[in-house]
């Protein structure tokens, strides 16, 4: 089975997912150190450009028949029995991203990101089975423990446990909204 964990930047994919892949005792694998291994990954200044095509294909082909939980904001554009959309309130994506020292403009792209579900209306796009998990002021064993109970009920689809329009107040500052 493959399990794919998204969402925005910075909403706790890599934590998550390596807690969640001991706790089933899948591998755990980052979208990002498999697409450079495969070749399908640019360098494009501090980012890596990944061909979703080609990377949809390869895990296809390596990890079909594999337990794995696989981790990264483009992993919902895999083809994942299961994707895990881990959201966090846009304030706080906000203040875990400035302590990383982004840019405001990429500080901006992302909490607009989270505001406005884009990358849960992408994984609602390409796949059947998908559980939005809200992380805010939970700790990440609360998080995993709550994606397992999901899976083990069988959940087929659960969205709509977050609504961001009230938070456009609290992150205001951050956001560029098209502008600059
Ligand atoms: N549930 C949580 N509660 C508090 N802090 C958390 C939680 N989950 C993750 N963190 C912290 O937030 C930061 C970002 O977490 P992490 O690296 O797992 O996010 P990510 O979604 O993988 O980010 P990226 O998109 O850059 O890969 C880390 O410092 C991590 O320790
Ligand atoms: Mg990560």
């Amino acid at each position: 089975m493959i399990i794919a964990v998204s969402g925005t930047p910075g909403v706790g994919k890599t934590t998550v997912s390596k807690l969640l892949s001991e706790r089933l005792g899948y591998e755990y694998v980052s979208v990002k150190d498999f697409a450079l291994m495969k070749g399908i990954g640019e360098p494009v200044g501090d980012e890596i450009e990944i061909d979703v095509d080609a990377l949809a294909r390869e895990v296809k082909a390596e990890f079909s028949a594999r337990n794995v939980v696989i981790d990264g904001h483009l992993s919902h554009l895999v083809p994942a029995d299961v994707v895990v959309v881990l959201r966090l309130h846009p304030r706080a994506v906000a203040e875990r991203l400035k302590s990383r020292g982004y840019s405001r403009k990429k500080l901006a792209e992302n909490v607009e990101a989270e505001l406005v579900d884009v990358i849960l209306v992408e994984a609602l796009e390409k796949n059947k089975r998908v559980l939005e998990v809200d992380t805010t002021d939970k700790t990440p064993d609360e998080v995993v423990d709550e994606i397992l109970t999901l899976l083990e009920e069988g959940v087929k689809r659960r969205v709509g446990v977050v609504d961001w329009t009230e938070a456009y107040d609290d992150v205001l500052e951050y956001l560029m909204l098209g502008g600059d």
